[in-house]
């Protein structure tokens, strides 16, 4: 009853799906929560099920057939504790238990205040960033892919190098930033850590406050004293590869 078929995540597999319900039941018992009487929400990977925790706490559990996925992004919401993140009530493989976000409308957000967003993920994050994602994995996944991008992606791994890194979270679009008791907080990070320049860009594609790509994220790079020449070359390569993989 948990998981009605439209909902089913579109990189999940049928075994993954068919042993939800009892993932679910497993999880309601070892976290003491009671499923909310809500639609299941199917994304990309998982499924996220409204649901209370037995002080009463209002939660999302997201299950994702991607433990490694899900690890990443625990792992970056823990690494923002003190930031402008949600809160990570419990964490297993596989399975993460969140505050929710209320009201947890999505945030189209002003280029300042994307600026202001970015600035605090980045500087908020604990001195240790264990346990995420390498952004050079990310190109290098991205090349390997897209044969095509080998140059764009060769010359971003060697103007990359060397420069600060911070825990990122790459995909802040506007559904992945929730207002939270007058607040934005993020969800949904993709959890890797790499240059700033990176965020800034995907921030900078992302988010359409209707000037062309390359100015916003020219923008974003003077809001965030970033490099801007490498934020754009990030985002040409994402832009990039977001068209050509769609036909590979
Ligand atoms: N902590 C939360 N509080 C409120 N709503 C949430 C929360 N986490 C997820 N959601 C809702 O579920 C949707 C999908 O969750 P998300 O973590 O972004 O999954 P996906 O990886 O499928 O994009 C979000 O866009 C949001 O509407
Ligand atoms: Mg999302």
């Amino acid at each position: 009853m948990i998981v009605p078929r439209e909902i089913r995540p579109v990189n999940a597999s049928e075994e993954w799906l068919s042993h939800v319900p009892q993932l679910v039941d497993d999880l309601c018992d070892e976290w003491h929560l009671s499923v909310d009487d809500e639609q299941v929400r199917g994304g990309a990977w998982g499924i996220v099920i409204a649901c209370h925790t037995e002080d009463g706490h209002e939660a999302v559990l997201k299950l994702c057939a991607n433990h490694e996925r899900l690890r990443a992004e625990a792992n970056a919401l823990m690494a923002w504790e003190r930031g402008p993140a949600i809160r990570v009530f419990d964490y297993r493989p596989g399975a993460l238990l969140l505050e929710r976000a209320r009201p947890g409308s999505p945030q189209r957000l002003a280029p300042s205040q994307l600026g202001m967003l970015l600035n605090a993920l980045h500087r908020s994050a604990r001195a240790s960033l264990t346990g995420l994602g390498d952004w050079r994995a990310s190109i290098n996944a991205g090349i390997s892919q897209v044969p095509s991008l080998h140059g764009l992606g060769r010359e971003l791994l060697r103007r990359g190098e060397g420069r600060p890194v911070a825990a990122l979270h790459g995909d802040l679009q506007p559904a992945n930033v929730l207002r939270h008791r007058g607040a934005s907080v993020v969800i949904d990070p993709l959890g890797i850590v790499g240059p700033r320049e990176f965020d800034v860009a995907m921030a900078g594609l992302y988010n359409n406050w209707g000037e062309d790509s390359s100015s916003r994220i020219t923008r974003l790079a003077k809001l965030t004293g970033t490099d801007a020449t490498l934020a754009l070359a990030f985002g040409q390569f994402s832009a990039m590869y977001a068209a050509l993989a769609r036909r590979t």
